[in-house]
């Protein structure tokens, strides 16, 4: 479609005489179109879906990160700086100077924004947790909260994961420092109200729920799929779910390829909303990225965004990796020093793996 557009768009130019100096004394405004070849070299141009990352402020201000990101992505999520505890310093204490940079390089750079995430157990504020709220006080609070982020933001940040990561593999409720569970007798519809909340202040906002292992655990997959049926129930919205996708090279496809079928099965929209793909599985010191690994990394990644591929073309949201380049990995903190889980490498060279993720596209 694209390079029709650019053929049209350059006989229209020709057919008004654009090259030419126009009556008005305006300087002609020739644009260059792109180069349509690059659409199948590119990531962000091939997919018909967004195509994102997550990002921090401080690699933005490198050069070659920016530009990176510009050039093969369509939309960002905030690695750390959106969530509660880096924006609610105190009950009436917002710091919104790190998100704002954020939603800025966005806006300048055209691109959309994923909100992450309004309400996280890892991420409640100390000051928070220390005043042992009851159960309406807390309420009210992170009601306030969620209004007042999803407010300033509004018509900026396109989506929210509302909630991340409340249940367990097996589909109970997390309860260990969780301060929801440990508040609400009945937190799932605590978490409705919050999908309330945020869907009242940003009606065109997509809202989503999002967690790990969804398409591996398939007690994890039930839960949430008690929670939509309930949601729409109650009338509390729901429009998306998310599974964060930080797997590894030896995780079984098929498993990966049927757990997603089976989300995509809730009708909702589906973000593959943190991808990484571990190489160094067994954490080894002395581990070597090489062709070989390199070229199983690739194939991981084409059988991912394949399988990605084969839901429903109206539920896809996006795929983000969660990261740009392996330099800025999480994983080489969380993980393993020796890890390369991302598409492009420490100077910002695509790698094989970025390959891999073109030839999944359809
Ligand atoms: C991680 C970030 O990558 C780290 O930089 C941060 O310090 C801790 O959180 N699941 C999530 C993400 O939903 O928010 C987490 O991000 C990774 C796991």
């Amino acid at each position: 479609m694209k390079k029709y557009s650019v053929m049209i768009g350059l006989l229209l130019l020709i057919g008004s005489g654009m090259w030419s100096c126009s009556d008005s004394g305006e300087e002609p405004v020739v644009e260059i179109p792109d180069d349509p070849d690059e659409e199948e070299d590119n990531i962000r141009l091939k997919a018909k879906f967004d195509i994102g990352a997550a990002v921090t402020n401080r690699e933005l201000s490198g050069a070659q990160y920016a530009n990176t990101l510009r050039t093969h992505y369509s939309q960002i999520t905030a690695e750390f700086e959106m969530k509660m505890a880096h924006i609610w310093k105190g009950e009436n204490n917002y710091d919104w100077a790190a998100a704002d940079e954020m939603v800025n390089f966005a806006q300048t750079n055209n691109m959309k924004v994923h909100g992450h995430t309004l309400v996280w157990y890892s991420s409640f504020p100390n000051w928070f947790k220390s005043a042992n709220y009851d159960s309406a006080a807390f309420e009210s609070r992170v009601k306030t909260y969620i209004e007042r982020v999803v407010q300033r933001y509004k018509g900026k940040v396109v989506s929210w994961d509302v909630a991340n990561e409340i249940f367990n593999d097996n589909g109970t409720l997390r309860s260990e420092n969780c301060p929801v569970y440990q508040t609400f007798r009945d937190p799932i519809a605590f978490y409705g109200r919050c999908f309330a909340y945020a869907r009242a202040i940003d009606p065109d906002a997509k809202l989503f729920y999002n967690d790990y292992n969804v398409v591996l655990a398939s007690g994890k997959r039930g839960a949430m799929r008690q929670m939509v049926n309930r949601f729409q129930a109650d009338g509390y919205p729901i429009d998306g779910l998310g599974d964060q996708f930080h797997y590894m090279v030896s995780t079984n496809r098929n498993t990966i390829r049927n757990g997603l079928t089976d989300m995509a099965g809730s009708g909702l929209l589906i973000h593959i909303s943190e991808l990484d793909i571990r190489v160094n599985v067994n954490r080894e010191d002395d581990y070597v990225y090489l062709p070989s690994e390199q070229a199983k990394h690739a194939e991981a990644y084409r059988d991912i965004v394949s399988f990605y591929e084969s839901i429903p073309q109206n539920q896809k949201f996006a795929i983000t990796t969660w990261g740009v380049a392996d330099n800025g990995t999480w994983l080489r903190d969380w993980w393993h020093p020796k890890e390369y889980p991302l598409l492009f490498d420490d100077s910002f060279q695509k790698k094989r793996a970025y390959e891999g993720f073109l030839e999944g596209l359809n």
